[in-house]
């Protein structure tokens, strides 16, 4: 394994790499990026991904599922991440009802996202009719990565955001479908929320990377949701989230104390403020208000 991180920002990450890195047994990180500067702060890391996934109707726009995302609201969002994210590959999430009609309409609203936002590939939830669509944006030439587990955009038919594939049977349908969106041309695979044996069992079984969230150390990769990493929302968070910061306490500090100071007179201080000559000061006071 290698213990060099990646230089940030240098040239981007080639997609084949991905697979190599499954080879060699390097671990892949990913995060989700909603702008230019969660793409830019993710590129600076030295993240090998980052997601524009469609949790940003959640963590940005304040929904409470994934659902209401829009095309025109996950394009403005990948345009911003993808500007920051010069390194790292980026992947832009598939709305729901951007793919679930037709293969036609997947296979345009990827192009969208390739031409209009400037990411390096897509993310469709699901296997089912999925594959299809899968197949279809793979055949266009855009790189897909599949999602299979806890899959947010349909967490109403699966009785609520839990985690899958806990009975043997329902484990081994998630191996299949791993498999089938393998075949269908997917170049990774996020595992959500799904036991740990699953997941081990997946990644032993495909060629290609998975990543996993909340699905165990044994996959190929890890992706975290950014404001759940870094703690940017009050209340708790799912179990599989690791928080390393807690910056929404230092943001709502920063920003009382802004409301203070404003309020008695502290700030501005005379360092925020601009001189100008005495002379111009001179004649400037002298001339009568209009
Ligand atoms: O939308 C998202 O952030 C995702 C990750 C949770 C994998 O799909």
């Amino acid at each position: 394994m290698s213990t060099r991180p990646p230089t940030p920002s240098a040239g981007k990450l080639p997609l084949t790499r991905l697979a190599e890195m499954k080879r060699a047994g390097e671990r892949i990180v990913m995060v989700t990026a909603y702008d230019y500067p969660s793409g830019r702060l993710a590129d600076a890391a030295g993240v090998d991904a980052v997601l524009v996934g469609d949790s940003a109707a959640m963590t940005v726009l304040g929904h409470d599922s994934t659902v209401p995302a829009t095309m025109e609201e996950m394009l403005l969002l990948a345009r911003a991440a993808a500007r920051g994210a010069a390194r790292p590959l980026v992947v832009a999430d598939l709305p729901f009802g951007s793919y679930q009609v037709s293969d036609e309409d997947a296979v345009r609203n990827a192009v969208r996202f390739v031409k209009e936002a400037a990411v390096d590939a897509v993310k469709l939830e699901g296997a089912g009719p999925a594959l299809s669509r899968a197949r279809a944006i793979a055949g266009a030439g855009i790189p897909v990565m599949g999602h299979i587990g806890l899959t947010p955009q349909s967490a109403t038919a699966l009785g609520g955001f839990r985690a899958q594939g806990r009975t043997a049977t329902r484990a081994r349908k998630l191996v299949e479908e791993a498999r089938a969106l393998e075949a269908a041309g997917c170049f990774s695979i996020v595992l959500e929320c799904v036991p740990s044996p699953v997941a081990e069992r997946i990644t032993r079984v495909l060629s290609v990377p998975t990543i996993g969230i909340g699905a165990g150390a044994a996959c190929d990769g890890q992706v975290l949701v950014f404001h759940d990493l870094l703690g940017i929302y009050e209340g708790r968070s799912p179990r599989f989230v690791k928080r390393y910061a807690n910056l929404y306490a230092v943001a709502r500090q920063a920003l009382e104390r802004y409301t203070e100071e404003v309020r008695s007179g502290a700030f501005p201080e005379e360092a925020h403020t601009y001189a100008m000559p005495e002379e111009e000061r001179a004649l400037f006071e002298a001339t009568p208000p209009a």
